[in-house]
């Protein structure tokens, strides 16, 4: 079962490099979240500040009742057993097979048997549809195995949080897609609280619960899938729905004031599209529902009168759309 993780006040800087400022949000205990931002941002150094690697000079990170920013070694270390955390490269040693890769965390925190060990990593290698690669060495493996070698090794600790940083990136879109898959399937199996942290608008739509957006060094939002995705903010609204001037290049930051020009130009282009919510990934057929989805579904019900009418009826067509497909009993 997943923990909450509260962000609370988060600020990072090197030296005199702003990279985010006052970031405060939840990731919901079991649900999955995407973090949208451009290349450069700080995605990379919001994950490592989650866990403890890197420390913000303000906030707070609380997990458990354990602050990873604040409190001492011993107790940040304890927590981050919890964690699993894919890299972007993959953080594969060269020179180590996949198989040993993979045990690496367990033959380093724990003090299971080879024979437990061989149980795990066989079972996770199965998972991530790894299963008989084993002697292989990351080299002589495409970049989808080798993220996928990634999510396996942040697996076998059987965590309760699990980081992706851009699981995606350098993958062609029927890969993305499989590894998009795979992650929900993660989710209805165990449980975890998931973040996912990308560029890439597609997962952002159809992936998570919950989804939050940095740019020029603020968390301009965070919320529910069913929010953003209805959301009428310019900033929002364009990156996500395209509603106004097509979807902005996450790989190239625009400025505040281009944006205000292109939100202002666009106000004169005549009616834009009416809010759609594209629907969801669900788990693979044989395995269990999510857990965390009737507890989003509350949540965002609780908060449904807040919307503006647009948003409430998108929201209802898309529930009326997921009993009918056999979603959300
Ligand atoms: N250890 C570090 N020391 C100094 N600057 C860093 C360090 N790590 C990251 N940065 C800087 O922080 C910014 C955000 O980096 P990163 O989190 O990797 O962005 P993203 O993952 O969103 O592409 C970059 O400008 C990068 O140069
Ligand atoms: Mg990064």
């Amino acid at each position: 079962m997943g923990i909450e993780v509260t962000v609370e006040g988060l600020s990072k800087a090197f030296g005199p490099q702003t990279i985010w400022r006052d970031v405060t949000l939840t990731l919901p205990a079991g649900e999955v979240s995407v973090m949208l931002g451009p290349s450069g941002t700080g995605k990379t150094v919001f994950l490592k500040s989650l866990i403890g690697l890197l420390k913000p000079e303000t906030g707070r990170v609380l997990v458990d009742g354990v602050d990873m920013v604040n409190d001492p070694d011993r107790k940040v270390f304890a927590m981050r057993k919890k964690f699993g955390l894919m890299f972007q490269d993959g953080a594969m040693f060269g020179s180590m097979n996949l198989y040993d890769n993979i045990a690496f965390p367990l033959r380093e925190h724990t003090r299971k048997t080879e024979k437990e060990i061989r149980r795990i990593v066989l079972e996770q290698m199965d998972v991530v549809g790894l299963l008989g690669e084993e002697r292989k060495l990351p080299g002589q493996i495409s970049g989808g195995m080798r993220k996928r070698a990634g999510l396996a090794r942040a697996l076998v600790m059987d965590p309760e949080i699990i980081l992706c940083d851009e699981p995606d990136s350098g993958l062609d879109p029927v890969r993305t897609a499989y590894i998009s898959q795979l992650l929900i399937d993660v989710n209805a199996r165990i449980d975890a609280t998931m973040l996912i942290v990308t560029h890439n608008i597609e997962i952002a739509s159809t992936v998570p619960d919950n989804i939050g957006m940095l740019f020029l060094r603020d968390l301009v939002a965070f919320g529910p899938r069913e929010v953003l995705l209805t959301s009428e903010e310019p900033v929002v609204g364009q990156f996500l729905r395209g509603n106004r001037h097509g979807p902005i290049g996450m790989t190239e930051e625009k400025d505040a004031a281009k944006l205000e020009e292109e939100a202002r130009a666009a106000d004169t282009l005549g009616p834009v599209r009416p809010i759609h919510i594209p629907p969801q990934l669900r788990p693979s057929p044989g395995l269990p529902a999510r857990a965390a989805e009737a507890r989003h579904a509350a949540a965002v019900d609780a908060i449904l009168p807040t919307l503006s009418h647009a948003a409430q009826h998108a929201i209802r067509e898309n529930r009326a759309h997921l009993n009918q497909t056999g979603g959300l009993t």
